[in-house]
């Protein structure tokens, strides 16, 4: 039977204080006041060295309102279910694998989850085709190697051995990402919770609450396979594009308000019609059809996520704010938009122009749009 943890985990002298000078904060710096209340107003069990339980993780990433009024944000636009099924696989002794074409939010999703669940996003370690073993393992500090002789003291932890040790969560980011012979470390790590010091004959066994969020996507150049072995041992949550362009005008238009506060721009929040806008011409040439299903059209190269549509419109934000006169306007705009749909000089320039010719000339208020990217060529 798990135990539950005293109430009062997500205290404010247990997370880091939010420091409003850095560029960007860790999400539970970010977000302390809402854990500190999720956890106040949690009365559900929690699984052993959780912060809050499965169900306020749940509120804390899908936003809601508690019982005394207060109101937590969503970070995670999509499906209810989704989340439900990642936050209760951390809660088993399996391992969490957020998949999906780049831009999806699973980074963003991960490192919210490791927030809500363990209070500390930071055990990352960050995966690349020069990851070592190392890396995943545990390194040495050389100096007191050779002074003293292979010592708990001289070995350095990685991420992954510091959160076994105290029982929170690693992120692994981009774990395809990683040479095939060197992901295949973690499985050690999954299915034994063990990591063994054979030079110190000892291991570092995993404290209760210790589980590994990793994400991957299939889509970018350089991704290894992710072994057979290592899959058995990660449920696989895919993480798609937006259903709907509702969904996707929310979600840009949530993390543009946020950036923009972050970022002190002296600029207004776009009108909604200027993000329906980016999001249905993102939407349109990803699925190489226009929204009333009347027109084929050619797609680009790259992928047009809602990561990319938010960088569009945040650009376009701080265009307007320093150069003209704080609203958002088609010519502030188009750079970034040309910039996310042409990836291909050749390629995607032509389906750009095509686009431009048989949709944004025709399309009734567009204009101004027309006359800016025209501009630009
Ligand atoms: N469904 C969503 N809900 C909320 N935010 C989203 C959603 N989809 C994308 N975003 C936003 O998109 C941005 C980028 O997401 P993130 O970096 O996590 O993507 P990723 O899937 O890790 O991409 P990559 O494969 O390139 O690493 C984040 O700021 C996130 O807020
Ligand atoms: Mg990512």
């Amino acid at each position: 039977m798990a135990t539950t943890k005293s109430k009062t985990q997500h205290s404010n002298s247990q997370l880091p204080t939010p420091n409003p000078s850095l560029l960007r904060e860790h999400a539970e710096q970010q977000f302390a006041h809402e854990l500190v209340e999720l956890a106040k107003a949690d009365t559900r069990q929690r699984p052993p060295n959780w912060k809050l339980s499965p169900w306020a993780v749940a509120i804390y990433l899908l936003g809601g309102k508690l019982d005394n009024g207060f109101e937590v944000t969503p970070k995670y636009i999509g499906n209810r279910r989704l989340m439900e099924v990642a936050i209760a696989t951390l809660a088993t002794d399996r391992a969490l694998l957020l998949y999906g074409v780049p831009g999806t939010a699973k980074s963003w999703v991960s490192e919210h989850l490791a927030a809500a669940v363990s209070g500390d996003s930071t055990m990352l370690i960050q995966g690349t085709a020069g990851t070592s073993e190392e890396a995943i393992r545990y390194g040495w500090n050389y100096a007191r190697l050779l002074a003293d002789g292979p010592s708990m003291e001289a070995l350095v932890a990685s991420p992954m051995m510091r959160a076994m040790a105290d029982g929170k969560i690693a992120r692994v980011e981009e774990l395809t990402r990683i040479p095939s012979d060197v992901q295949d470390t973690l499985i050690t790590v999954l299915s034994e919770k063990t990591l063994p010091i054979p030079e110190l004959n000892t291991e570092v066994q995993a404290t209760k609450g210790f589980s590994v969020i990793a994400t991957a996507n299939n889509r970018d150049r350089g991704v290894n396979e992710l072994s057979s072995a290592l899959k058995r041992r990660f449920n696989t949550v895919i993480l798609p594009v937006p259903n709907t362009i509702e969904e996707e005008v929310s979600i840009v238009q949530q993390r543009v308000t946020s950036l923009g506060r972050a970022l002190e721009l002296p600029a207004e929040v776009p009108a909604l019609e200027e993000i329906q806008r980016v999001v249905t011409i993102f939407r349109e040439l990803r699925d190489g059809v226009t929204i009333d299903g009347k027109t084929k059209l050619k797609s680009p190269t790259g992928t047009l996520s809602p990561a990319e549509a938010i960088s569009v419109v945040n650009s376009g934000m701080s265009l307007s704010a320093h150069f003209g006169d704080g609203s958002l306007t088609a010519s502030d705009l188009i750079s970034g938009l040309v910039g996310a749909v042409v990836k291909d000089p050749v390629q995607d320039q032509v389906v750009w122009k095509e686009y431009l010719e048989t949709v944004v000339k025709e399309r009734d208020g567009w204009k101004d749009l027309y006359r800016a990217s025209r501009a630009m060529l």
